[in-house]
C-alpha cells in the first residue's frame, strides 16, 4: 500500500500534536515513507538548555533508522503558520536529510495553511557534502 502525500502530510500534522516546544512555542510534526513503504514519524522536543533541543525531522529519522528503513522516500514536515512561512527543514535537518535520500528523495513542507510546497532534496541542499 502506498502512502500519498495527503496521508504523509496528515501524519505530520498528528506528529506536531505531541510536540514538546515549551520554550519556542513552534510546534513541528515530520512524517517519513522509507523505501519499504513504512511510516516514521517524530516531533520536535525542547530543553531548557535551549542548544539540546531537538528537531522533528532528527527524530522521524531516528524512528526510521529503529525501525530498519534504510532510505528517506518522501517527508513531510508541518509547522508554522501561514505568516511567515511554511516549516521547511533547517540547514541541519537538510544534512540529515541528506544522509538517507537519492535523487527521488521529496520534501513536503506545509504550515497551518490547506496547501503544501514540494521540493527535492538538490533543490533544499545545493551542492550538499557527501563522503561518498
Ligand atoms: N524545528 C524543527 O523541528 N525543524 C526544523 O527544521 C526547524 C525548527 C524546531 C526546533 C525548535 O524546537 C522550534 O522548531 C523553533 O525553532
Amino acid at each position: 500500500m502506498t502512502i500519498s502525500d495527503e496521508e504523509l502530510i496528515n501524519a505530520a500534522k498528528d506528529a506536531r500534536e505531541s510536540a514538546y516546544c515549551r520554550y519556542s512555542g513552534y510546534a513541528v510534526g515530520a512524517a517519513i515513507v522509507d523505501d519499504n513503504g513504512h511510516l516514521h514519524v517524530g516531533c520536535n522536543v525542547e530543553n531548557a538548555s535551549y542548544p539540546l533541543g531537538n528537531c522533528a525531522e532528527m527524530a522521524a529519522i531516528a524512528a526510521m533508522v529503529q525501525e530498519g528503513g534504510k532510505r528517506i522516500d518522501k517527508i513531510a514536515v508541518v509547522g508554522g503558520s501561514t505568516k511567515p512561512s511554511p516549516c521547511t527543514p533547517c540547514g541541519g535537518c537538510r544534512q540529515r536529510i541528506q544522509e538517507f535520500a537519492d535523487e527521488g528523495t521529496i520534501v513536503l513542507a506545509m504550515d497551518d495553511s490547506k496547501d503544501w510546497q514540494r521540493y527535492s532534496i538538490a533543490e533544499l541542499l545545493p551542492a550538499g557534502f557527501h563522503l561518498d
